[in-house]
């Protein structure tokens, strides 16, 4: 695969379509937008690896997309776009593995740092969520609906809210 995470991205965002046969498959992997924004990604950071302008796939995933992600952040396989619009990832922003980010997620810098969020493996960004400046997420904690994380996540806890809290264990 030319694209390091490539392979393990397509493959979880086929995950949901595992009991279909082989052809039909194919031809998702072919069509979901999830799958084209991510390869558009990695393509992005393909490109800024091999010393390559980044100007293509930057352009093309904002024209389709609506999505800006920096090439000096760092993104784990295994991510999952569902609905791949108005996504911001800002520099030195860190997305462990198997991540969901829903649309309009956005991992943005504080004033005058240039640390990114820190989203461990397994995190789900619910739509509109966001974390401003150098906060960590935890592995597998949800994020809810457009909550703003400004304050470290532990993992595998549910937040939400304005600024996101950890809501109480059911
Ligand atoms: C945050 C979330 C995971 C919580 O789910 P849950 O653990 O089942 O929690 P509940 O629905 O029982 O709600 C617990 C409390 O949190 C509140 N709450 C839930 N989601 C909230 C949100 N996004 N923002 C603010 N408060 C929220 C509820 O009103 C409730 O408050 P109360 O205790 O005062 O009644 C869920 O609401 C959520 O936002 N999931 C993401 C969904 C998403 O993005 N889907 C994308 C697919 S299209």
């Amino acid at each position: 695969m030319i694209f390091p995470n490539l392979s393990r991205d397509i493959e979880r965002n086929l995950a949901d379509y595992n009991a279909l046969p082989g052809w039909k498959r194919k031809l998702l992997a072919g069509t979901l937008n999830s799958i084209h924004a991510v390869a558009l990604i990695r393509f992005q950071f393909w490109c800024r690896k091999h010393r390559i302008p980044t100007i293509i796939p930057a352009k093309l995933l904002f024209w389709f997309f609506r999505i800006e992600i920096s090439s000096e952040a760092r993104i784990g396989p295994g991510l999952r776009l569902p609905h791949p619009t108005g996504i911001i990832i800002a520099p030195g922003s860190v997305v462990g593995k198997n991540c969901d980010l829903y649309a309009d997620t956005r991992l943005v810098l504080a004033h005058g740092n240039r640390q990114g969020p820190v989203l461990g493996n397994g995190v789900f960004m619910g739509d509109g969520a966001k974390a401003v400046g150098a906060v960590t997420i935890g592995d597998d904690a949800v994020i809810g609906v457009s909550a703003v994380v400004t304050k470290e996540i532990p993992p595998n806890v549910r937040a939400a809210g304005i600024p996101a809290r950890v809501l109480a264990t059911p």
